[in-house]
């Protein structure tokens, strides 16, 4: 198997150091031999080529079984000219593979229960949220765009665009999630306002004509955004266009704790997977062994469960890590009062011991 590695910026290089870490001793215990070849993306490939995504990058990419990312981004690129910002090679790589479907798991470890930011009795509902986000199309990738000046003062637009294949291939992923889990998907779009919202609900009630095992609904995204703080354990399967994905993919992370604990899959037909903690670079605590490596190891485990195929060594990961919080072991952004305190190195290390 081989697998290209993106560190890219901020606490990147570190949280995708450990995961290796962790993948190499799972490979190790199953007799599974993973190839690393690294790439730039983001910040650092500016610096060392001018562009946010090399061609070089994408060519390692597409010459690989899997794709592991780490973050991109930071204050130091924040002035540059918007056309090669850090963020253009994310965008960029997930164009390139086609990466249209983007699943972001949200579950409440219920050793982060206290962590969690619900009242317990919201809590106690349950909460395990599978965000559906579609990702190569919408407002992000929509023509025509402007920035510039009209009417003597300055002006901008974005054009939110969706085809029906584009819906229709989204909406058989969520569906197909559903199947995998308890079977509800509940699709979010603006169709009360928008014209491509419309377009949106009118494809994805069509497309579950093919599924009536699964139960659909629909939520205009702002009550959307409330019902997610108000009672979570109402959604299983949340399927949404790219923006609307963003924004409540956060929220459905922050709500379970930490957005330091969940990772993402983005998948496309045929190209390879790209894994990443849906979490950034967080430039403020790079380089001190502050960052929860969690997310990114657990990106590792949706590695092996969607891109190879490898349930048990998934499990393996997924339960190594819930005995490492069971042990109390915790970085800064899930700190409970009685815990053990560790960096990213001596998490990751209690990980791999329950490995
Ligand atoms: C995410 C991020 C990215 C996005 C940024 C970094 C371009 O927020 O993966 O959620 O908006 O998709
Ligand atoms: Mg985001």
């Amino acid at each position: 198997m081989k697998i290209c590695v993106m560190p890219g910026d901020g606490i990147g290089r570190e949280i995708v150091t450990q995961a290796l870490r962790v993948l190499d001793k799972v490979g190790a215990r199953y007799g599974r031999e993973f190839q690393t070849i690294e790439a730039l993306i983001g910040g650092c490939a500016i610096d060392e080529t001018g562009v946010p995504l090399p061609p070089d990058t994408v060519a390692k990419c597409k010459d690989s079984d899997a794709v592991l990312l780490g973050a991109v981004g930071g204050p130091k690129w924040d002035t540059i000219d918007p056309s090669i910002r850090p963020e253009k090679g994310l965008l960029g790589i997930r164009k390139e593979l086609n990466l249209f479907a983007n699943l972001r798991p949200a579950t409440l470890f219920k050793q982060l229960a206290d962590a969690c930011y619900l009242r317990p009795d919201i809590v106690a509902r349950g909460l395990d949220v599978m965000v559906v986000r579609e990702l190569t199309g919408g407002i992000y990738f929509g023509e025509p765009r402007f920035d510039g000046m009209k009417d003597g003062e300055r002006f901008g637009f974005n054009t939110m665009t969706y085809y029906e294949h584009e819906i229709r291939r989204i909406a058989r992923v969520a569906f197909e999630a559903a199947r995998k889990r308890s079977g509800r998907v509940c699709s979010v779009d603006k169709a009360n306002v928008l014209d491509v919202s419309r377009v949106w609900r009118e494809i994805v009630i069509d497309e579950h004509a093919n599924y009536p095992d699964i139960e659909l609904s629909h939520l205009y995204v702002d009550n959307a955004a409330m019902q997610l703080v108000r009672d979570p354990s109402q959604f299983d399967v949340m399927v949404t266009g790219n923006l609307f994905g963003d924004i409540l993919s956060d929220e459905a992370a922050a709500i379970t704790g930490s957005i330091g604990m969940l990772p993402s899959a983005s998948l496309g037909d045929a190209n390879p997977g790209l894994f990443e903690p849906i979490h950034g670079s967080a430039p403020d605590i790079a380089g001190q062994d502050k960052a929860n490596p969690l997310a990114t190891i657990l990106s590792v485990s949706m590695m092996l469960r969607h891109a190879f195929d490898m349930s048990e060594e998934a499990d393996c990961i997924e339960q190594a890590v819930e005995k490492t919080l069971e042990q109390g072991y915790r970085t800064g952004d899930i700190m409970q009062a009685g815990a053990k305190a560790v960096g990213c190195v001596a998490m990751s290390e209690a990980v791999l011991a329950n490995i």
